[in-house]
């Protein structure tokens, strides 16, 4: 019988955290289980940091929250930690048994664990030392393998879609290009849902490198026919055929976290989009609001159903799988499953190699409907 769990939430912030979060602590109290959080994620799984959550005190009225009220980490790889001395040497650790010994003497039964590929992957390496986890998968990239959706992903899809819908005023009163840069490092979910959903024109995105001579024969078609501006929306990790992706920043945080920092695609895009058609055209990155703020309805009720089905699933001690959502209905899949042993699908600069990630297949219907309804997608 489990007693006493903890949640851990881990990687870049997202719409729908903290319901979650609420969701497990509300089925935990109602089977009398004691409920924690680690602040930090794994940071704070490695410090032996937490909090105790109850949905009268510390968790109480967070459903429509952003952020994480447990915060996160994008850079605590325990596996390989960066450690920096009082002289500023820097070293990489494996301090994954610290976490063992903290998850051990305190008397957890089960961590769960709300995060993407890279926290799955530590999620599964931790199992396989003893410690018996639940994975949540969570991205605004839609990428976690195994399952139909993440969390934090459709909150995404509608901010881009309400600013493709803002850009498309100025692009037809001012005959312009709009270009949208939104995230999405190695799969274009996000830029293609938007880009049904807001109407576009264009749409770049990972899987297809693109030929920016297509896209812009694509808006000169619709000059012939008198519009004369046009929506493109790119992923942040399209590259064109032959080249690479645009990148903004270079770190070194260890292995299996985010080391480099994406960006810039749009604003080659748009400087290449108004060379090759005439007409004037401008980028709007749109970052960060793609992850903070209030969760949509469907983030809201996806985050309460992946968080009660993770408490149900501990206590049906079916440990170390992932809460994934198939063909509509909740179920589990084991986090071996969902990680795989050296996958190289996805793999691109500081990014994990041994991630499997999702990302858009040619006969998704997305890819489908898009192309019926004449979006260009740079091929
Ligand atoms: O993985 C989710 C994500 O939002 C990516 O789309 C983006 O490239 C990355 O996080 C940015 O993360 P950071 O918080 O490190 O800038």
């Amino acid at each position: 019988m489990i007693k006493k769990v903890a949640i851990l939430a881990n990687g870049g912030d997202v719409s729908g955290f903290n319901a979650v979060i609420r969701a497990i602590v509300k089925t935990a109290e109602s089977n009398n289980i004691e409920c924690y959080g680690f602040i930090d994620g794994y940071r704070g799984l490695l410090k032996n940091d937490y909090i105790k959550l109850s949905s009268s005190d510390t968790a109480s009225g967070i459903l429509q929250k952003g952020g994480s009220i447990i915060s996160s980490s994008t850079n605590a790889n325990v596996f390989n930690y960066k450690v920096v001395d009082e002289n500023g040497n820097v070293e990489y650790k494996d301090l994954s048994e610290q976490c063992v010994k903290n998850v051990k003497e305190d008397g957890f039964d089960c961590i769960f664990t709300l995060g993407g590929d890279s926290t799955q992957k530590s999620a599964r390496d931790l199992s396989l030392k003893g410690i018996k986890v639940i994975g949540v998968p969570k991205t605004i990239d839609n990428d976690v393998a195994c399952t139909d959706i993440t969390f934090g992903y459709n909150t995404a899809v509608s901010v881009a879609t309400e600013a493709l819908d803002r850009l498309h005023t100025t692009a037809e009163t001012h005959h312009r290009i709009m270009v949208l840069e939104v995230m999405g490092r190695e799969a274009g979910w996000i830029a293609l849902e938007s880009a049904i959903a807001g109407g576009a024109d264009v749409a770049l995105i990972p899987e297809i490198p693109y030929d920016i001579e297509k896209a812009a024969e694509a808006i000169k078609q619709r000059q012939k026919i008198g519009k004369n501006f046009s929506i493109v929306v790119v992923s942040e990790g399209a590259f064109p055929k032959g080249g690479n992706m645009s990148v903004l920043n270079e770190r070194n945080n260890g292995k299996g976290v985010i080391n480099v920092q994406l960006g810039g695609v749009g604003e080659k895009v748009a400087k290449q989009l108004e060379e090759l058609t005439g007409l004037t055209a401008r980028c709007t990155v749109l970052g960060y609001m793609q992850r903070g703020g209030t969760p949509t309805a469907y983030d809201r009720v996806l985050s309460t159903k992946y968080g009660s089905k993770a408490m149900e699933l501990a206590l049906e001690e079916k440990f170390n799988v992932l809460t994934v959502l198939k063909n509509g209905k909740l179920d589990c899949v084991p986090l071996e499953e969902v990680i795989g042993n050296n996958k190289e699908i996805g793999a691109v600069q500081g990014g994990t190699k041994e991630s499997n990630v999702r990302v858009v297949t040619m006969e998704d219907d997305l890819v489908k409907t898009a192309k019926n309804i004449g979006i260009n997608l740079g091929n």
